[in-house]
């Protein structure tokens, strides 16, 4: 086991053997490395996992060939060290850069290739490219082509789609991880697998279960959607003392019903108000996404939302690309903007996921603006689910919040200053324990792409499935037992493991 501070020399020989070279300088970047700090800091977007007592890897892989993860792999398991796969850095609580034993980052930003077949609505796509870098490409062959993934750009699609990935088109074609039609992986044994090679089991685990328990992978293949010439976004506030309780008991009725694939996404935010609650008050954004045009759309909207402004100016039609920037609030000639990799301001942040079964009755909604008055950067975003999602069944993939949800939420706290973090994460578990009344139980679902450690973690190498369970149920519910069963397949020694990564069941179970 390597105890240095430094990479040891046995890895760089074994690495160098493997690739058949010498000249290992611009692919392994040792703490020596004029770029080490750069590149590690680049793409971590969390500044509560940016500080100097965060602990760091003893080189940062940075392959641009498939062969140069295959070495990583086979010499971090001779040697001992630990591997942290990362693609675009979003982890919510790191785990794609952070270990607290010895190990290396396979930083994937240089596996970047997009290749596009608009003709066979399919995509190659690397890695290491970002949500803004797909939707960019696809935009410039096709403007009546798209793909079902989140929404915000500079998220990577390695962690992302082996996480599930839910954004604007979900409700019309599922998730990020529905529409994968193969895959390229590194697994255990250094191998380089497809769909065909690496079987459908492990095809399975790695659209949902997360790809970091299984393996490094390299590449998926997707299959893009059609997406109408002309789509609509409408973005309105109200606050709660012009009525946004009662709106958002309407909302909860009709959101995941609502026919087309619409996506009527909801934020909530602590704001300036009338003076009332010390100033304070509770907005409302009611964010939506119309698949449609607004002379198609405005008598739907007067009859359910009577009381929701229908002034022309509240909606804007567009293509489809422009709706990708509108909607994560970049202004809509700036497409450009989607190939910048790293968000503009970086800030300390925390954000836990609940999913809601049934509506959240008024009494309810009031108690919660309660506590929201009581931060003032507090955040809710709600999206509704149904539509496609309730269609596919629950063990299609491991991402097992499908029909009977209504939509889903998610606490988010940022701030800048290091001595807040405390009192920001003291808020977040305190508004989660007001919610367990209103949410779904036994167990609380939660949202692996909302990594949330105060779910669980494992301890050691040994943790059991019953230790683990803890966090896997909320996370894959039914489909744990199969996600550690498929674990168990392909990794039985646990090589590729964090603190949330799947266990390996005892002999026999
Ligand atoms: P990162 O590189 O940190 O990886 C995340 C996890 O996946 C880690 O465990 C990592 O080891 C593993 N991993 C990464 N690449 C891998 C690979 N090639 N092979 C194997 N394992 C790999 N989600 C959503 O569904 N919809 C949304 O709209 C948003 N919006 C959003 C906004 C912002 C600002 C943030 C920070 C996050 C989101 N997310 C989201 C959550 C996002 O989907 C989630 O954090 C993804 O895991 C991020 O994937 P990255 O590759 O960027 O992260």
């Amino acid at each position: 086991c390597t105890t240095s501070s430094s990479i040891s020399e046995s890895f760089l020989q074994c690495f160098s053997s493997h690739i058949h070279s010498k000249s290992t300088s611009k692919i392994i970047l040792t703490r020596k490395s004029s770029s080490y700090s750069s590149v590690l800091h680049s793409s971590i977007q969390n500044l509560r996992f940016l500080n100097t007592s965060t602990p760091q890897p003893e080189a940062i892989i940075t392959p641009f060939r498939y062969s140069h993860v295959q070495a990583a792999v086979i010499c971090s398991k001779k040697e001992g060290i630990q591997i942290r796969t990362r693609s675009g850095g979003h982890d919510y609580e790191g785990l794609s850069y952070i270990s607290k034993s010895p190990f290396i980052i396979i930083d994937l930003f240089k596996l970047r290739s997009i290749d596009i077949d608009i003709k066979n609505e399919r995509a190659w796509v690397e890695s290491g490219v970002t949500l803004g870098e797909l939707y960019y490409a696809i935009a410039q062959k096709s403007k009546v082509y798209g793909f079902p993934a989140g929404i915000c750009p500079t998220i990577g699609v390695g962690g992302h789609i082996s996480g599930g990935g839910f954004g604007t088109l979900f409700r019309k074609y599922g998730l990020a991880a529905d529409n994968v039609r193969d895959a390229k992986i590194v697994d255990v044994n250094g191998r380089v697998l497809d769909r065909k090679s690496m079987g459908e089991e492990l095809f399975w685990a790695i659209r949902g279960g997360g790809g970091s328990s299984f393996g490094v992978i390299l590449a998926w293949k997707l299959e893009l959607v059609p997406v109408p010439p002309s789509v609509t976004v409408y973005t309105e506030s109200k606050t709660i003392q012009q009525g946004a309780t009662k709106l958002i008991s309407r909302w909860q009725a009709i959101a995941d019903r609502i026919p087309e694939g619409n996506f009527l996404r909801l934020v909530i935010q602590g704001a300036n108000g009338d003076g009332t609650n010390g100033g304070k008050t509770i907005q409302v954004i009611f964010n939506f996404l119309f698949l449609q045009t607004v002379e198609k759309l405005l008598p739907w909207m007067k009859e359910n939302f009577p009381e929701l402004s229908v002034e022309q100016t509240k909606f804007a039609e567009m293509s489809w690309i422009e709706s990708v920037l509108s909607m994560a609030d970049i202004q809509r000639n700036k497409t450009e903007v989607l190939l910048q990799r790293t968000q503009q301001s970086k800030r300390f942040f925390k954000a836990k996921s609940d999913y809601v079964t049934k509506p959240i009755s008024e009494a309810g909604l009031e108690g919660l603006w309660h506590i929201m008055l009581q931060l003032d950067t507090s955040l809710l975003i709600l999206s509704p689910f149904g539509g496609r999602m309730s269609e596919i069944s629950d063990s299609e993939t491991p991402f097992p919040h499908r029909k009977g949800n209504l939509y889903e939420i998610q606490y988010y706290v940022s701030w800048d200053d290091d001595k807040e973090t405390e009192k920001h994460i003291s808020w977040t578990r305190r508004v989660y324990g007001y919610m367990a009344a209103y949410v779904s139980k036994s167990p609380r679902a939660a949202y692996l792409n909302y990594r949330d450690m105060d779910l669980g973690m494992n301890k050691d190498t040994n943790t059991s499935y019953k230790q683990a369970s803890l966090w896997g149920l909320s996370y894959f519910k039914n489909n744990f037992r199969r996600l550690a069963q498929v674990k168990t397949l392909v990794d039985p020694g646990n090589f590729f493991r964090n603190e949330q990564s799947i266990p390996v069941l005892p002999y026999g179970e």
